[in-house]
């Protein structure tokens, strides 16, 4: 007999109990809110302290733990922790209002992400994140992803190259 399959709730996310993963502290550059001109309610995922550039009124740190916190309504900026997207992605999706960027995937997570009616744009490739407070590129492509239309909005006064 087959077992019937559960229905997909936020059960589903695991309470965050790690620590922080060192690699994970890649920080978007500041080009990136200068073009979106747009205020987020909240960054959720940031570095202890807030993110340096991140335009929003808010942060959740890993001690606020952002994936079970209440993000309320308003539009989120989400760059999640790249060694574990797909609970960050799944909450992102069900909130449906804001701007995420996410690597580009073969995982499920991507495949559902792109399945949604989320406007997705690629990010340039040439874009430098900032860690250690250095300009770093990854290896990964990157994409924009948004719900809602302000951020829709947002996303086509991003430029087709990356600004230093
Ligand atoms: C890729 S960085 C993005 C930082 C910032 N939002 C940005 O765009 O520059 C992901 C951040 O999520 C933080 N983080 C990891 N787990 C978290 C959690 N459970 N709650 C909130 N933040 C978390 C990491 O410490 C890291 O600073």
């Amino acid at each position: 007999m087959t077992k019937p399959k559960a229905p997909k709730t936020h059960t589903s996310i695991p309470a965050t109990t790690e620590a922080p993963n060192p690699k994970d502290e890649c920080y978007t550059p500041a080009w990136v809110f200068d073009d979106l001109q747009l205020q987020f309610s909240i960054d959720v995922c940031a570095p202890a302290g807030g993110s340096p550039h991140v335009t929003a009124d808010q942060y959740f740190a890993f001690a606020d733990d952002g994936l079970t916190a209440d993000w309320g309504t308003g539009p989120v900026w989400m760059n999640p922790p790249y060694s574990k997207p797909r609970p960050w992605v799944e909450k992102f999706t069900e909130h449906r209002n804001g701007i995420a960027l996410v690597p580009f995937s073969k995982g499920k997570w991507f495949e559902e992400l792109w399945d949604t009616d989320a406007v997705m744009v690629c990010c340039p490739t040439n874009i430098k994140f900032i860690k250690d407070g250095k300009p770093h590129g990854i290896f990964m492509p990157t994409v924009f992803a948004a719900f809602g239309q302000e951020c829709v909005d947002a996303l086509y006064r991003l430029p087709g190259r990356a600004r230093e």
